[in-house]
C-alpha cells in the first residue's frame, strides 16, 4: 500500500493571529522531520499569518470551509479564489459542525467540493454518523450516502486531490473515540463506496482519515490500522506537543 499518511489539524474557531503565531512557532520545529503529510486548517483571519510562518516548512495550509459561488452577494462567505490567492492548499468541507449548526447538506457539500477543485484546492471531505444513527444501526448507510452525495459529478481524475475524513459525530470533542477496529471497519465501508463509484484502484489510492477525539495517547493504535490513513485533529491540534506526538504516530 502506498498511501502517504496525512495528519491535519482543524483549529475550528480558535486562535487569534497572535495565538496563531505563538502556536505555529512552537509547533513547526517539532514536526520538521515528519514522515507524513501535515496540514493545519486555520480560521480565515489567521491564514495570512500562518502562511508566512509555514513558508519553506513541511507544513501545508488549510482553510475550514469554502463557498461554491465565484463571487457575489453571500455575506460572510469566502470563495475559492480568495483562498487560492492566499496560497491555501487544502480546505475542509462538510464538517459535522457545519452540517449540524449551519444547515450544510450533502448537496451543498458537493457544490463546495466542485468549487474547491475548480481552483485546485484540495478538499478534505468529512462524513460521519450521529449517535442516534449509530445506535439505530444506520452507520454504514449514512456514511455511504454522504460519500455518494459529496462525490456526485466528480471526475475520477480528481480523486488524487481529495481526502476523506471519517468523523463519527458522537466522538467529536467528547473524549469518546471510536475503537480502532470500529473506525477501521467504517473506513473500509467508505472505501468500498468509493470503489463502487470509481473502481478498485481509485479506492485503494484515496486517503481516508479518522477524526474524533484522536490524541497523543490513542494515535498509535488508530494509525496502525490498515484503512486509517491519518487523522483530522480538533482539540489536540491546539497543543503543539500533543499534535507533534500524533504526527510522529503517522509513518
Ligand atoms: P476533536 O479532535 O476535538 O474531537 O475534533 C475532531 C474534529 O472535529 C476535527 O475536525
Amino acid at each position: 500500500m502506498s498511501r502517504l499518511p496525512i495528519i491535519a489539524g482543524n483549529w475550528k474557531m480558535n486562535n487569534t493571529v497572535k495565538e496563531t503565531k505563538a502556536l505555529l512557532t512552537e509547533l513547526l520545529p517539532l514536526v520538521k522531520d515528519a514522515a507524513c503529510e501535515i496540514v493545519i486548517c486555520v480560521p480565515y483571519t489567521s491564514i495570512a499569518a500562518a502562511k508566512k510562518l509555514m513558508r519553506g516548512t513541511n507544513v501545508k495550509l488549510g482553510a475550514e470551509n469554502v463557498h461554491w459561488a465565484e463571487k457575489g452577494a453571500f455575506t460572510g462567505e469566502i470563495s475559492a479564489d480568495m483562498l487560492k490567492e492566499l496560497k491555501v492548499a487544502y480546505v475542509i468541507i462538510g464538517h459535522s459542525e457545519r452540517r449540524q449548526y449551519f444547515g450544510e447538506t450533502d448537496e451543498t457539500v458537493n457544490k463546495r467540493v466542485k468549487a474547491a477543485l475548480s481552483r485546485k484546492l484540495k478538499p478534505i471531505i468529512c462524513v460521519g454518523e450521529t449517535l442516534a444513527e449509530r445506535e439505530s444501526g444506520r452507520t454504514d448507510e449514512v456514511v455511504i450516502g454522504q460519500t455518494k452525495g459529496a462525490f456526485d459529478g466528480i471526475a475520477k481524475r480528481e480523486l488524487k486531490n481529495i481526502v476523506i475524513a471519517y468523523e463519527p459525530v458522537w466522538a467529536i470533542g467528547t473524549g469518546r473515540t471510536a475503537t480502532a477496529d470500529d473506525a477501521d471497519n467504517t473506513i473500509a465501508v467508505i472505501r468500498k463506496a468509493v470503489k463502487k463509484l470509481y473502481g478498485s484502484a481509485a479506492a485503494e489510492d484515496i486517503r481516508i482519515q479518522y477524526g474524533g477525539s484522536m490524541n497523543a495517547k490513542n494515535a498509535d493504535e488508530l494509525m496502525a490500522k490498515p484503512n486509517i490513513d491519518g487523522g483530522l485533529i480538533g482539540g489536540a491540534s491546539l497543543k503543539a506537543v500533543d499534535f507533534a506526538k500524533i504526527v510522529s504516530a503517522a509513518k
